[in-house]
């Protein structure tokens, strides 16, 4: 059976990313409750919500349907959310004032409560609010967030609501996980940058921070996928992932490949080395012998060994970070390597590619399609990737064969 979260929304500019938590809850499983301020109704709308959650947005204690709505929603809520949480919020809970649907379905609950703060950082570090924090942690209220960041009219600092995937991580934390269009599948990911010895201390290496690989696991996960991320990086991960830690090609070709014939789907995500040195020394290379030449030889092609191998309900999925020609060198690795998709970026162009928090992709199909998507937080296009997977394998059961 479905978690039930009442989603909670207060009035503040960040009200509009509690719609894409919103989406997120209800695609991780989730039954989803939303209850809107009346201030957050002057930042979006309820229709919004009611279109995307489970029932309809609620915003009125008197006057709506039931006679109780507040002891109803509290009572049987698994979990209760606030995102964005303002410092009026805050102050009302700790201060057990109840003069609107959601602060009284805060006291007429049980159930653990997640509060997304989101405020100028002036108000943020205000000792009103900060002691109205400490009150609430230390009555066992739980906080993501704020992050540091830009805020509304210009401003940066800390404040800025937490990512809506890290709010529904969180959230999936609290309920005990919970089960998705994925749930039952299994998705092998990889990401980071592959390190080949030139001695003990150096290596051959590159500029993947693995954000991108660890943001497309996290997403397979929150829709139930039994998800194995194969990585070179030490981030923290989203808790249910199994991570396998591998450091050079070699070593991720091993794991991968014993992996691969009980995965549905695997996204190879991670910037492989081509190119390792023939020989590693087995000490550290000296100055004083002038310097080294380092022969090379090619590393294993984790993705075309996959792809020779690939049965019929397997999807494959591979992204191309490249320098110019992106369509048609994606397209030559697409069907090179026969993929399913693969996910295209320009690793030259600003705001995309290598470290940064955001991506431009165009998604190349092997049925021919193709999607240039705009510039998106890695959160978002993982989420268009797994949609894309979450397609392909259903069409799969169906008899179909749709990326
Ligand atoms: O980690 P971030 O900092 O977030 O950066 C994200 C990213 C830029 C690394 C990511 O978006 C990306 O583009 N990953 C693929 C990098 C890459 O190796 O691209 P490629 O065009 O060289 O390889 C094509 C595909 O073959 C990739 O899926 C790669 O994983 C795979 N490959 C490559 C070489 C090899 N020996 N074996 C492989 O399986």
């Amino acid at each position: 059976m479905s978690r039930r979260v009442v989603l909670g929304v207060c009035g503040g500019i960040a009200a509009y990313k509690a719609v894409e938590v919103c989406r997120l809850l209800v695609e991780s499983g989730m039954h989803v409750a939303p209850v809107l301020t009346e201030g957050a109704t002057h930042f979006v709308g309820p229709l919004t919500f009611s279109a995307l959650a489970s029932e309809p947005a609620r915003t009125t204690l008197l006057g709506a349907p039931e006679p109780v709505p507040h002891t109803t929603l509290g009572q049987s809520a698994d979990l209760v959310i606030v995102a964005p949480a303002t410092a009026k919020l805050l102050g009302k809970y700790a201060a057990g004032i109840s003069d609107d649907l959601l602060t009284a379905t805060l006291l007429a609950t049980r159930a653990p409560v997640l509060l997304a703060p989101a405020m100028h950082t002036e108000m943020w570090e205000h000792p009103a609010v900060r002691a109205n924090v400490e009150t609430l942690l230390a009555r066992g209220v739980h906080l993501v967030g704020p992050d540091a960041g830009p805020l509304a009219g210009g401003d940066v600092g800390v404040g800025r609501l937490a990512d809506p995937a890290r709010i529904v991580d969180a959230a999936l934390g609290l309920v005990g996980g919970g089960s998705g269009p994925l749930t039952g599948r299994r998705v092998l990911v990889t990401s980071g940058g592959t390190r080949e010895a030139i001695d003990p201390v150096r290596y051959i290496g590159n500029r993947s921070s693995g954000k991108m690989g660890d943001a497309v696991a996290a997403a397979a996960a929150r829709r139930g996928a039994e998800v194995v991320l194969v990585t070179t990086t030490s981030r923290p991960t989203r808790e249910g992932i199994e991570v396998v830690r591998v450091e050079s090609a070699q070593e991720m070709a091993d794991v991968v490949l014993d992996r691969f014939d009980r995965s549905d789907a695997v996204v190879m995500a991670a910037a492989v080395a081509d190119f390792r040195p023939k020989t590693a020394a087995p000490t550290k290379i000296k100055k004083g012998g002038g310097v080294p030449e380092i022969l090379l030889e090619p590393t294993p092609d984790i993705l075309a060994m996959l792809g020779e191998r690939k049965a019929a309900g397997q999807m494959l999925v591979g992204f191309a970070a490249e320098t110019g020609n992106l369509r048609a060198n994606a397209a030559a690795k697409l069907t090179a390597k026969r993929l399913d998709l693969i996910v295209a970026n320009d690793v030259t162009e600003p705001g995309s590619g290598f470290e940064v928090d955001t991506n431009r992709a165009t998604l190349l199909d092997s049925a021919g399609g193709v999607d240039e998507l705009p510039l998106m937080s890695k959160a978002a296009l993982a989420e268009v990737v797994v949609d894309r997977i979450e397609g392909g394998l259903a069409a799969r059961d169906g008899g179909g064969a749709g990326p």
